[in-house]
């Protein structure tokens, strides 16, 4: 099935893609290389690309600040008055900031992070929900040359604690509290249980967006508003070698803890920039929507960075799509006139269910373009978020790209015939190829690694603390092409249909957990000897929770313990890693040196063949 693109081809960026994407591969630096000119430099670079296996460096020797890019840059075109953000809480309180307002808060919380002692190259963990101070907090890290560290504000107390101890945060920001539907979370309690085990932090800002009672350690905590109020609303935005870091955001993979990813301020800057801008074919007179949290990769790029490089005006939401009622995230359409709205299958999937009456009783006329993140889209959600929210005038743009891409990677642009539940093609300058395990393409329609075969200007700079890690994990699985962990397959025409994860990472609403990680937190009780952990396809979620549970010798197997476990996977990662299922086991299927062989455990537990067994200890 081929959706066509809409009529107003000649108002895209993109209006021929394999004319664009040939010239860029002939010569791909020229291409970055024009692109960042758009932006602006304190200093130009000597090289553009210097790539030394498995370390790619982009605008060597360069200046610059996303920041100033970002803010700074705006202030002086009449963007400086325009609308940047418009924030609207769950309980209907909005904000709003133009370009010159953002600058001011922004520099503000800067000086004032100054004056606490942080100084460039520190880490500063920002542990909030969608409010506005959580965009103002990683700017104003990113202006003074601070690394940012996002932690979801849904994760529990040991998934905090481990992310503070392993990048030593100084400063933790975080919120006395707020509604997550009619549930109170306490994130200052949280906060204040995980720091109790890290050395490093010596402060702890309090945005308050509650009116309750707080416990405020005196010299350590502070008020978020209070120390704005004392600081100067001008602060010079720090000039930053184009591979210095910019953040760092930690992400689950095959193995042991979460890892660092990190990223720059110019390659990512440049990526994100221009990704953004042709794919949603950004305009000035845009209201952008993307319903992600800051707390992922998607919210870095695609909510706070890209859009205000693009000088476009967002909106931002703290609640869910579903609350008070399922039609809310529609009413917010209705509302702000979205053009631009940018979400995940999951949400789709979730409001499909409620029925057309609902979206139909908004008048979603304003919206342009619509695009979906995260996990693989099924087509039949596809074409519903199409016909049904778009009103089939709406081309629908499913990009796939990773925390560590930091920028699209494959993606459609509005002018591109659309196949629902496919990605399209790479974005210019980028060779995607399926492979098989000794690297070689593999012929269409046939299941294979997804690999990218050279380099993008938003590929992380490493893994943070961890070396060795990049280099194994993302470039010795086939020497010399970065390994995505994904499978796939590309049909004849050149589309990209990707199939998931080809390891021991899940994909659950969209939320990336490794195995490892959910079987740690099983183990940790005492009932438990041993924990396997696996992904099962689920309608709603793309895949559940399912655990395999080994207990002690002597413990009597009931539904208390199994509700128990499932309290404890809340309690030390968050409630998006709850379990959907557990299962009492005697045995697991372990390779002869004893590793749990999760592969089979899967094929078993889908009645699929089981592949090969010749390493399965009998
Ligand atoms: C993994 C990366 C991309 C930002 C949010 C997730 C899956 C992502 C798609 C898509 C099919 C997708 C992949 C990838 N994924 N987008 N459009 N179609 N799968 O970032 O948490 O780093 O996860 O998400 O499996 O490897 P992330």
């Amino acid at each position: 099935m081929i959706i066509n693109p809409p009529q107003e081809i000649d108002n895209f960026f993109v209006k021929d893609y394999q004319k664009l994407y040939n010239a860029a591969l002939d010569y791909p630096e020229y291409f970055w290389e024009n692109i960042a000119k758009e932006l602006y430099w304190f200093k130009p670079w000597r090289k553009v690309l210097d790539w030394q296996y498995p370390y790619a460096r982009w605008f060597v020797g360069a200046e610059t600040n996303i920041v100033y890019n970002a803010l700074d840059r705006h202030l002086k075109t009449p963007t400086k008055n325009k609308t940047a953000l418009i924030w609207e809480g769950q309980d209907g309180l909005v904000r709003t900031f133009t370009y010159f307002e953002l600058n001011e808060a922004v520099s503000r919380f800067a000086n004032a992070l100054k004056s606490l002692g942080i100084r460039k190259g520190d880490r500063v963990a920002i542990y909030l929900p969608r409010v506005p101070e959580q965009i103002i907090s990683m700017l104003a890290c990113a202006k003074i040359g601070a690394i940012h560290t996002v932690i979801y504000s849904g994760f529990s107390i040991e998934a905090v604690k481990n992310r503070l101890i392993d990048e030593q945060a100084k400063i933790v920001i975080t919120t006395n509290g707020y509604y997550f539907r009619d549930k109170l979370i306490n994130t200052k309690n949280t906060i204040d249980e995980a720091v109790k085990e890290v050395q490093t932090v010596q402060n702890i800002i309090v945005v308050k967006r509650l009116n309750i009672e707080t416990n405020m350690v005196a010299g350590r905590d502070l008020w978020f508003d209070e120390v704005c109020h004392k600081a100067d609303n001008i602060c010079s935005t720090e000039i930053m070698d184009s591979n210095d870091p910019l953040f760092i955001l930690y992400t689950s993979g095959t193995t042991g803890k979460p890892k660092g990813i990190i990223h720059g301020h110019g390659g990512y800057m440049v990526g994100v920039y221009i990704t953004l801008k042709w794919v949603f074919n950004l305009q000035p007179d845009d209201i952008y929507w993307c319903t992600a949290d800051p707390g992922w990769i998607t919210g870095h790029s695609y909510i706070v960075y890209s859009p205000l490089i693009n000088g476009v005006t967002s909106f931002f939401y703290e609640g869910p799509p579903d609350f008070p009622d399922p039609g809310r995230w529609w009413s917010l359409i209705e509302k702000y006139k979205i053009t631009k709205y940018y979400t995940t299958p999951t949400a789709i999937r979730s409001l499909m269910r409620y029925g057309d009456e609902i979206p139909n009783k908004y008048d979603l006329s304003s919206l342009k373009i619509l695009g979906s993140v995260g996990e693989p889209i099924n087509p039949e959600a596809w074409l519903w978020f199409y016909k049904i929210i778009g009103k089939e005038k709406c081309p629908v743009m499913d990009t796939w790209w990773q925390t560590e891409t930091g920028m699209h990677i494959i993606t459609p642009f509005p002018s591109t015939p659309l196949k629902p539940g496919s990605a399209s093609k790479p974005f210019p300058g980028i060779i995607a190829d399926i492979v098989d395990e000794k690297g070689q393409s593999v012929s269409p329609n046939t299941q294979g690694y997804l690999v990218i075969k050279n380099c993008w200007p938003a590929m992380f700079l490493d893994v943070y603390n961890n070396p060795q890690r990049y280099k194994e994990l993302y470039w010795e699985k086939i020497p010399n092409v970065y390994f995505t962990g994904d499978s796939a397959k590309i049909d004849e025409e050149g589309y990209f249909w990707i199939i998931g994860r080809n390891d021991d990472v899940l994909k659950v609403s969209g939320y990336r957990f490794g195995s490892a990680e959910l079987e740690s937190a099983l183990v940790a009780h005492p009932a438990v000897a041993e924990a396997a952990v696996i992904g099962k396809p689920d309608e709603l979620k793309g895949e559940s929770i399912k655990a395999f549970v080994i207990l002690k010798i002597g413990v009597t197997p009931t539904d208390n313990l199994k509700k128990e476990l499932r309290e404890q996977m809340r309690k030390l990662i968050g409630p998006i890693a709850t379990p959907d299922e557990i299962e009492f086991v005697n045995s697991l299927p372990k390779t002869r040196s004893g590793k749990i062989m999760r592969r089979v455990l899967k094929a078993q537990e889908l009645g699929q063949p089981l592949g090969d067994t010749s390493t399965l200890e009998s």
